[in-house]
């Protein structure tokens, strides 16, 4: 009997490379389409040196139509679609919402079209913390009140809605919408991880940069929130477990109770942004050189996950430790750097 396939729309991606690795490596086939707008062909070579599997690669835009059929036809038949393409950057959202608006949404739409087309029941979407605005309760529960603060935020929570709705009339489609939180860190080899164009705007790459003499100094954003240090606190997860995750999504996607679940993935611990500079600080010989500055607009002050139910619901909790995440990101960068 063939394994069954999971296609990846932006599998080549920093979460969809190491989720098709987690994959191949648990008996899963993988597809990936993939439109390069934030990757490289290069990761399709990457993760078949890694897992010793060949894979399917199609380029083309999941927000058209002819491009993700292409996708169903060449690939399938497919069991599950993992969506990950879209735009991430909260900051140029901001600035160019339409961007965000159309490939975020129709990225959704069209794939959601064609897994209706081609009989493909079950998906899982690439959801956000972000969801949850800014939260006023720690841990935050999946049952808590979303909101939005930025049109990244909102195109989460519009694809989110709008996945309820087809939950509602379309009783045997499952739907695993999993809400990242902080994802650091790459996979062991060094031959995948997070590859930002330009200067980075999350804090473990413009971490790693600064250590390899990228960047000259880290600015930590804001010294004085009420936290134990002063300094934000978010819930750091390392990639490797949050791509585990997904392995435990697909394996139950078919075995849901209610045919829709919204499910945290973080570690539940909160890191304050300090602990992670100190954390590297202390792996790489003091290579990151960091200073204090004024806080970023929109950052809010702590955001950790309550992560019972991603352990009630897919059997899974995260293993591995801020130390793992540091040591991963810098031999990421120091390997990417050689080959550059
Ligand atoms: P990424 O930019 O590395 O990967 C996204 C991939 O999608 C890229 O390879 C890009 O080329 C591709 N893509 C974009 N639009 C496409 C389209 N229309 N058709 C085909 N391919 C397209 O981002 P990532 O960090 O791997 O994030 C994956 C998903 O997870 C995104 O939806 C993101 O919003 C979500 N997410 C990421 C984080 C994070 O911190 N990285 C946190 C929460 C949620
Ligand atoms: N930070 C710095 N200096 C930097 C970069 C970041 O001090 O140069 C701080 C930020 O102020 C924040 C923390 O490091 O306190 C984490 O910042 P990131 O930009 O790495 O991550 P965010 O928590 O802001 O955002 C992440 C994802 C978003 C997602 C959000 C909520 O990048 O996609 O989590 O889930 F929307």
């Amino acid at each position: 009997m063939s394994n069954k396939k999971i296609l990846l729309t932006g599998g080549l991606g920093y979460i969809g490379s190491h989720t098709a690795v987690s994959l191949l490596n648990s008996g899963y086939d993988v597809a990936i389409i993939d439109d390069l707008s934030n990757s490289h062909i290069e990761v399709k070579d990457a993760i078949q040196k890694i897992t010793g599997k060949k894979i399917d690669v199609i380029i083309g835009d999941c927000g058209k139509a002819e491009d993700i059929n292409r996708a169903f036809e060449e690939c399938g038949p497919i069991y599950a679609v993992v969506h990950f393409a879209g735009f991430k950057a909260v900051g140029e959202s901001v600035h160019k919402p339409l961007k965000y608006y159309k490939n975020n949404l129709e990225s959704a739409i069209e794939t959601i079209n064609a897994c209706f087309k081609y009989g493909c029941k079950n998906f899982i979407f690439s959801s956000s913390a972000t969801v949850y605005g800014n939260a006023q309760r720690m841990p935050i529960v999946e049952s808590d009140l979303l909101s939005y603060t930025q049109p990244y935020g909102e195109t989460k929570l519009v694809i989110e809605n709008m996945l309820c709705g087809i939950c509602k009339a379309e009783k045997d489609f499952n739907v695993i919408m999993l809400r990242y939180f902080n994802p650091v860190g790459a996979h062991e080899s060094g031959l995948i991880g997070e590859d930002p164009n330009g200067i980075p705007n999350n804090l473990m790459p413009y971490i790693t940069k600064v250590a390899v003499g990228k960047l000259e100094k880290l600015t930590i954003f804001g010294s004085d929130y009420p936290t134990p240090d002063g300094t934000c606190v978010r819930d750091f997860i390392h990639i490797t477990d949050l791509a585990e995750g997904h392995v435990k999504a697909v394996d139950k996607i078919g075995h849901l109770e209610n045919n829709i679940e919204a499910v945290n993935l973080g570690r539940g611990k909160g890191v304050s942004v300090k602990e992670l500079v100190d954390t590297f600080n202390e792996i790489s010989n003091g290579a990151c050189k960091a200073v204090y500055g004024p806080r970023r607009e929109g950052d809010v002050p702590v955001s950790y996950a309550d992560v019972k139910k991603a352990n009630e619901v897919l059997g899974w909790k995260a293993r591995l430790g801020v130390k793992d995440m540091c040591i991963s990101a810098y031999k990421w960068e120091l390997s990417h750097m050689e080959k550059k």
